[in-house]
């Protein structure tokens, strides 16, 4: 019903979605993820998609299938994924940043499996490139829409995001409710706008959450032209 009724709204306006989790290798058969499944972000880029919009999903691994319609990118590391974002910024309206991108990864990937001799292992982590940021400073006329996922001080920290990284639109999710956050069909998120508005939306579907952002999306677009 949602999409008759928004029909090809979107149809034209090109859109990145980023979704799931990237991975940092350790050594050959280990590394470093986050619980990030993908849903959120499938959901975003299948309801886009189905208001006309040409979009390119840009996913972590996840167990989803490829979404119908849409031009799917798998991609594993920060590095991947932001190579692949950035190839296609200069020429798209929005982006949709729901990926969990990993904020370090190994300084040094092991060529062997690492065997476990000692007691203790420490692996030395580094900072990765916040790709969001580097879209704030870059960007011209696309729509940026972060993601804050946090367990404490919810709208401090999403507001925070909001500034820091240039952004027109933060959803924010506390991870610790039930009924939101990581692998299941729901969420209870908080949208929060440039001018301080906050949208505090009750527990819904993913697909009810995506509508919800793709709603206020298409306001911005139009508000823009
Ligand atoms: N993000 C990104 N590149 C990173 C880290 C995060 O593009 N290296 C994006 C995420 O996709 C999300 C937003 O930035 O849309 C916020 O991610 P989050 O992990 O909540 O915030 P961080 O800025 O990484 O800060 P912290 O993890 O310390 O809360
Ligand atoms: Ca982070």
């Amino acid at each position: 019903i949602a999409h008759m009724r928004v029909g090809q709204q979107l149809s034209g306006k090109r859109i990145i979605v980023t979704a799931a989790g990237t991975r940092e290798p350790i050594d050959p058969v280990r590394y470093i993820g986050n619980r990030s499944s993908g849903k959120m972000g499938y959901a975003l880029a299948r309801a886009a998609a189905m208001r006309g919009a040409q979009v390119t999903l840009i996913s972590g691994p996840s167990s989803l299938p490829n979404p119908p319609g849409i031009i799917v990118k798998r991609v594993e590391t920060t590095a991947e994924m932001r190579e692949a974002v950035l190839a296609e910024f200069d020429t798209v309206d929005v982006v949709i940043k729901a990926a969990a991108v990993a904020d370090y990864r190994p300084a040094l990937i092991a060529g062997q499996k690492i065997k476990k001799d000692d007691d203790n292992l420490t692996i030395n982590l580094v900072k990765n490139p916040d790709i969001l940021y580097e879209l704030g400073q870059r960007k011209k006329h696309q729509l940026l829409i972060g993601f804050a996922a946090e367990t404490n001080e919810l709208l401090a920290y999403a507001r925070e995001k909001l500034t820091k990284k240039n952004l027109d639109m933060v959803v924010a999710n506390d991870v610790t409710l039930p009924g939101a956050g990581f692998n299941i069909d729901t969420n209870i998120v908080k949208i929060i706008h440039k001018d301080g508005q906050v949208d505090e939306l009750p527990e819904l579907t993913k697909a009810q959450v995506a509508e919800i952002i793709l709603d206020k999306i298409y306001t911005l677009l139009t508000k823009s032209t």
